[in-house]
């Protein structure tokens, strides 16, 4: 039996990754903080696709969050053979208007968890000399945008890096760089989204399936959109100062209009 621990895995694109390998016939761990969500979610998928659904409660922003879930990974006789570290958040406003207790936060779930995941996971790994991992960044880590984005930057060469030191393991690490994808990310957040043009809008099911291929064919970076793809071109040739006057402000500092 082939398992995978998702954590994030209530909403959004956690959520898409979870029904995607239910419907595969991944056996699954779900992780999040919401554990009545997580139970229904896990009776629903069990219910549509015969496969086993575990939930695991645990909020990523504590110690005792990030510990349960490295236990469950590193389980020798509950192997997991594909991790996906999806969990996050954005915090609404610029630098200095958000807490730096909110930053710190934002730290802890989207690297310090990740680091701390990726490593139970791949050291199991390593000994079956098998996995698979994906740590779900963001497009923000190609472009000037505050804690967010450099936390995102961070999971982006962290992962690259880890697929680098662990090539001939058997094992295969993929950062998923999405574009705004349309989640709970940004009603959760407090964030406005009507200064988002509707052609920047992904469909969370459809960027999955794209990187779940991405992740077959070894890359260890995915950008799963040829309008990201395009995109990203883009910004690789545009002065960063440009950059950053665009960038930084868009999706960040509005609430609801
Ligand atoms: N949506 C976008 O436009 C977009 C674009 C690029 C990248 N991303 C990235 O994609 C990932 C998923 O985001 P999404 O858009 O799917 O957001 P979402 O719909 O808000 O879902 C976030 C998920 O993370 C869980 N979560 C949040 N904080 C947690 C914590 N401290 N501990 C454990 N679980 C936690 C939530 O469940 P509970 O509340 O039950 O814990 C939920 O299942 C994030 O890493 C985000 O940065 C999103």
């Amino acid at each position: 039996m082939t398992t995978a621990l998702i954590t994030g895995a209530t909403a959004g694109i956690g959520a898409a990754f979870a029904r995607r390998l239910a419907a595969d016939g991944y056996s699954l761990v779900l992780v999040a903080r919401d554990t009545k969500r997580l139970r229904e979610q896990a009776t629903e998928l069990h219910d549509r696709h015969g496969i086993e659904a575990e939930v695991l409660t645990a909020d990523l922003a504590t110690e005792d969050g990030i510990t349960a879930v490295e236990e469950r990974l590193a389980s020798r006789r509950d192997p997991v053979d594909l991790l996906v570290n999806n969990a996050g958040f954005g915090n609404k406003g610029q630098f200095l208007e958000v807490s730096l207790a909110d930053e710190l936060t934002m730290l802890k779930v989207h690297c310090e968890a990740v680091l701390r995941l990726t490593s139970a996971a791949t050291a199991a790994m390593r000994e079956r000399r098998r996995g698979g991992v994906v740590n779900v960044a963001s497009v923000a880590a190609f472009v000037p945008r505050g804690t967010y984005g450099a936390s995102k930057a961070w999971v982006v060469q962290f992962t690259q890096g880890v697929a680098r030191d662990l090539a001939g393991t058997g094992i295969r690490l993929m950062a998923l760089c999405p574009g705004f994808v349309r989640t709970e990310f940004h009603q959760r957040a407090g964030m406005g989204t009507d200064n988002i043009p509707k052609w920047m809008w992904l469909d969370a099911d459809k960027l999955v399936a794209a990187a779940l291929t991405d992740l077959a064919r070894g890359k260890t970076l995915s950008i799963p959109d040829p309008r990201y793809k395009a995109l990203m071109g883009v910004v690789k040739m545009t002065p960063r100062a440009l950059l950053g006057g665009v960038t930084s402000r868009t999706g960040r500092k509005y609430g609801p209009r």
